[in-house]
């Protein structure tokens, strides 16, 4: 609904570059489609009327466990998107993932915000370790939340459709910093392995999230390393065509991890019964990504509260029916999965 009424706003290409994936997108696809191989059995006459959704993510109370993925190039739908996202998760109580491949740096949304409140920052890996050594000092004098480090994209994938529609989003993008256009220009993504993350440990003592983990191996060697969180994530399908969505994995991983390492999800998450089931098969919170900028670009002043709010209520609703009173109580309900 979000994104057919984004759609009058922007033109066709500009979309699919957006909701584009790898390859012909089926991985994307199927993040969206599996939600309807797992069913909710609803619990009935369970008295319940209301349930409290806050949440502690790290030292922050938030709103409804939800949290909005970092996404570069967002400044073609509107200049100041990252701008308005971070104020939008500030008011809402919800953590802003801000990207790296962003208009804005960090240091700006912040004077600009007033604060970094909610605000978490993002980075791609390349083999510039000073790069990332300068980003992570800014974290650290900045006071910022929490530091994510996408780990699932060490090279840029091909899209069809985006060469179909021959639109290439980085040549769209208002401004980007000189510091951003020489990290865009060099493409250099990779080579890393665990050593960096190891470095990257050794650098802060703020939480730190790695983002595109599908194989609970790699949940495990993230854990033994002291990484905080685990992003279960495909990229929204913009990075492999592996037909593998977050969900499938997600309760292995869950099952596996030895110590309480906190589990994010994404991939197709839509609805509040999305939520429901991601919540239920083991994530502590989700993540959402393409809707967020549909609401954006829908009704640029106020779409990401509208958004917000829905999902609340949404949420709301289907905790309810579900029969759980409790947000933490949701890894309890019954579920039937057809996967
Ligand atoms: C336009 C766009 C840009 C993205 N940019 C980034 C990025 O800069 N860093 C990153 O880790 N993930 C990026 N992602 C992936 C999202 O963080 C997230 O994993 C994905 O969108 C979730 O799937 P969903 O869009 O179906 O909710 C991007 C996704 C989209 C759609």
């Amino acid at each position: 609904m979000i994104e057919k009424r984004a759609l009058k706003k922007i033109n066709l290409s500009q979309n699919k570059w957006l909701i584009g994936a790898s390859e012909y997108g089926f991985t994307e696809k199927k993040n969206r489609s599996i939600f309807r191989k797992i069913s909710i059995i609803p619990r009935v006459l369970n008295g319940i009327s209301d349930i409290k959704l806050k949440k502690k993510f790290f030292d922050k109370e938030i709103k409804i466990p939800l949290i909005v993925a970092p996404m570069g190039g967002l400044s073609q739908f509107d200049k100041k998107a990252e701008l308005k996202i971070a104020s939008s998760c500030k008011d809402n109580q919800i953590p802003y993932f801000h990207s790296n491949y962003s208009r804005y740096s960090i240091r700006e949304i912040k004077v600009k915000n007033n604060n970094l409140d909610f605000i978490n920052i993002s980075l791609y890996l390349d083999n510039n370790l000073s790069f990332i050594k300068k980003k992570i000092n800014e974290c650290n004098t900045l006071g910022l939340n929490t530091i994510s480090i996408t780990v699932d994209s060490p090279i840029r994938s091909i899209s069809y459709d985006k060469l179909n529609y021959g639109y290439d989003a980085r040549t769209k993008m208002r401004k980007i910093s000189k510091e951003l256009r020489s990290e865009l220009l060099r493409e250099k993504l990779g080579p890393i392995n665990w050593n960096t993350i190891r470095k990257i440990r050794r650098l802060t003592n703020k939480p730190i999230i790695l983002k595109g983990i599908l194989s609970y191996k790699d949940a495990l060697i993230a854990e033994d390393i002291g990484v905080d969180a685990i992003w279960v994530s495909n990229h929204g399908g913009r990075s492999s065509e592996t037909d593998l969505t977050s969900l499938e994995v997600l309760p292995r991983i869950k099952s596996k991890l030895k110590k309480k390492t906190i589990i994010i999800c994404d991939g197709g998450i839509r609805t509040g019964s999305d939520f429901v089931k991601t919540l239920s098969l083991g994530a502590d919170f989700v993540a959402v990504g393409r809707p967020i900028v549909h609401a954006l670009i829908s009704d640029k002043n106020s779409g990401l509260d509208i958004y917000f709010k829905l999902m609340e209520e949404e949420l709301k609703t289907a905790c309810i029916l579900s029969g759980v009173d409790k947000i933490n109580n949701l890894k309890n309900i019954d579920l039937k999965t057809h996967f």
